[in-house]
């Protein structure tokens, strides 16, 4: 069975991470629960940070922080040098509540609310990703009111690149409400209007092709596209950009099938063809950023489940019934996510059985695993969940008012709670029953 780098089982034929028994830790803890593993996280920062040190001679390796958000993550990945990628108020005021400094902070999002971006301006953060000519009204209109000048931005263009992954998951291809298009020149429009305020000084350019891609040609294709805009913004205009950020994207192991490039692969491409193409347009080579989300925390994650019910429908499936459910991992019911799960505390027998892991959710699309390989389970098992990091804590909900899991870090043997579980309490806190139905 494929594990990820740091985990094992022990004498007890239980899984470890980093060193940790991962049933005592949902025994500890409760189910369901997350565990992340920090180790693996910290490689994985030192990974791209020397990737972009060997191909790039630096860059920015701003963590995007939508794939799973809280104050410990951003001491975790600040601590290894990376900056923190932002789409919202919440996660900026998360990542300021951590003590991250904004000068390592990034903002991004195709509807920014006035007060999102106020709180931006106001902290002086160290860029945001422009996204539409309404949002330039604003930030000049915010500027005004704050006496602030040259705040210092990047636009987002839409290429239209088509990556393969999920639909859902796809964001620079021409139908997609991310960016400015190159081709019918709103983003040099956009360029254009920076460049004459006062108020804003454009530095860079960026885009994020799409998620989970395993393809590393799509980023080489994106400094074609990069250069030529960068190219046509110079002769019309004399700037030259500073920064070229690629986004994210890159595929991280989910099930058998998947087979992820290094991340050393990805970044080489994009340094050879930004070199060479730079060379061609004699354009100095600016800094490279890029905004890894996944790939920094997907294969660090792993959910522990406790399994009650079984049940067999003769001929058809057998579904395992867990404590959690899409109120917690959303993915396999949004986007039909495969995911390899454990027998957590049988880790010697073989996992041949095919039985259906179900969340606890009143609705039938509520699965965690279709078809998952696995000894015979029976009720009280404890089962794992593997490559969760990403897009599961941070996009659960309180869906059937279940309470989202608490989080615990693990590294070197040693675990420490980074979120608490939710209480029903904390659920209601924010009901009022309004005096006429007293
Ligand atoms: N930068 C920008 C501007 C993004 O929109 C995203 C992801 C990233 C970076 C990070 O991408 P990553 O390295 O994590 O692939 N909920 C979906 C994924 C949505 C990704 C949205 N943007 C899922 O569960 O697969």
């Amino acid at each position: 069975m494929k594990l990820h780098t740091g985990m094992g089982s022990n004498e007890q034929n239980h899984l470890t991470i980093s060193g940790c028994d991962a049933v005592a830790l949902a025994r500890q803890y409760g189910t369901p629960l997350y565990i992340i593993d920090e180790a693996l996280v910290r490689s994985n920062c030192r990974a791209f940070k020397q990737a972009m040190h060997k191909h790039l001679g630096g860059g920015r390796v701003m963590y995007a922080s939508k794939a799973f958000m809280n104050k410990a993550i951003c001491r975790v990945v600040a601590s290894e040098g990376l900056g923190i990628d932002v789409v919202s108020g919440g996660e900026l005021f998360t990542a300021l509540e951590a003590g991250i400094s904004p000068d390592l902070i990034e903002l991004h999002g195709n509807n920014k609310t006035p007060e999102e971006l106020e709180m931006a301006i106001e902290q002086n953060i160290y860029r945001i990703i422009i996204d539409g000519f309404d949002e330039l009204d604003l930030i000049e209109k915010i500027a005004k009111e704050k006496g602030k000048k040259d705040i210092p931005l990047s636009i987002r263009l839409r290429p239209n690149i088509e990556a393969h992954t999920h639909e859902a998951i796809q964001t620079a291809k021409l139908d997609c409400k991310f960016g400015l298009g190159i081709l019918d020149g709103q983003a040099l429009a956009a360029a254009k209007r920076i460049i004459g305020s006062p108020y804003m000084s454009l530095k860079g350019i960026h885009c994020h092709i799409g998620s989970q891609i395993f393809e590393v040609s799509p980023y080489g294709v994106l400094m074609e596209h990069f250069t030529t805009f960068a190219d046509i913004l110079r002769r019309e205009t004399g700037v030259v950009l500073e920064e070229f950020n690629c986004g994210g994207g890159f595929g991280v192991w989910y099930v058998g099938s998947d087979d992820p490039k290094s991340f050393d692969a990805y970044i080489e491409e994009i340094a050879t063809h930004l070199h060479q193409r730079c060379a061609e347009i004699n354009y100095p080579v600016p800094t490279v950023s890029i905004e890894p989300g996944r790939s920094i925390i997907g294969a660090a994650g792993t959910t522990m489940y406790t399994a009650g019910g079984v049940k067999e429908i003769k001929g058809v499936r057998t579904y395992v019934s867990v404590d959690g459910g899409m109120f917690e991992n959303v993915r396999t019911a949004m986007y039909g996510s495969k995911y390899t799960a454990l027998a957590a505390a049988r880790m010697d027998e073989e996992h041949t059985h095919k039985q259906s892991i179900a969340g606890k959710c009143c609705e039938s699309g509520d699965m965690i695993v279709w078809d998952a390989l696995l000894p015979e389970i029976k009720v009280g098992d404890t089962l794992a969940v593997l490559t969760t990091g990403a897009y599961n804590y941070s996009m659960a909900s309180n869906y059937n008012r279940n309470a989202v899991p608490a989080v615990v870090f693990v590294k070197d043997g040693k675990s420490a709670l980074a979120v608490r579980r939710q209480t029903y309490e904390y659920i209601a806190a924010n009901d009022l029953i309004p005096d006429y139905l007293k």
